[in-house]
């Protein structure tokens, strides 16, 4: 099974391995995400039918539709955006002759959101799938930093640091009045180690 998200890699596909179980990929907003992968990944719904058409004209197996909302997600409405857009998918795929049977909705998911998330999530699905029992729908997800964030400490050697200017923090406020500020400490400076949990 792989995804897919343009169609150089059909191309490929068809000529490698032409069995594949296929996933397309589709775009979402990963705005507030903490890393966007959708800066490189997913296709737009705009150039879906005419993905599928060509996997259907090279004889590809389709059979599902994933996203990733971006790592580090702490807004529960991009998965909503991403289910919607995900049942419009499923909807193009019937139109190009698929009967999709998976829905994998990626990764992105916060130790400190988790539970709000998880709910917001199943409210979506059983808006955009309410025949996904019917229907024998699977579906997955990928967790990645929710599962292993907290298991890795990294140290490391501070080498200077610098405190910004009242000025430069002025100019910065005003460019970006969201920006978290930057305090002054009274602190001494450290010797030459510190020591940060991420
Ligand atoms: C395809 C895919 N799935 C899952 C993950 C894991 O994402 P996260 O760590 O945000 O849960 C990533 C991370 O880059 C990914 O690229």
């Amino acid at each position: 099974m792989m995804t897919f998200d343009n169609s150089d890699e059909l191309y490929k596909i068809a000529r490698s391995f032409p069995t594949a179980k296929l996933i397309i990929r589709i775009h979402t907003d990963d705005t507030k995400a903490l890393c966007r992968l959708n800066l490189k990944f997913g296709a737009s719904l705009l150039a879906v039918p005419n993905l599928l058409a060509k996997a259907k004209e090279l004889g590809l197996n389709v059979i599902g539709v994933s996203f990733h909302v971006g790592s580090g997600c702490f807004d529960s409405s991009a998965f909503v955006d991403a289910i919607r857009r995900s049942r419009a998918v499923f909807d193009m795929g019937k139109e190009a002759g698929y009967e999709f049977s998976m829905l994998d909705i990626g990764g992105g998911f916060e130790d400190a959101t988790f539970d709000a998330t998880a709910l917001t999530i199943s409210g979506a699905i059983n808006t955009y799938f309410p025949d996904r029992k019917e229907t024998g729908l699977r579906i997955i997800a990928e967790p990645g930093r929710y599962f292993v964030s907290k298991a890795f400490s990294l140290a490391t050697n501070v080498i200077a640091r610098r405190t910004p200017t009242s000025a430069e923090s002025e100019a910065e406020k005003q460019e970006n009045p969201d920006a978290p500020s930057v305090r002054r400490m009274s602190i001494p400076p450290p010797k030459y180690v510190a020591l940060t949990s991420c």
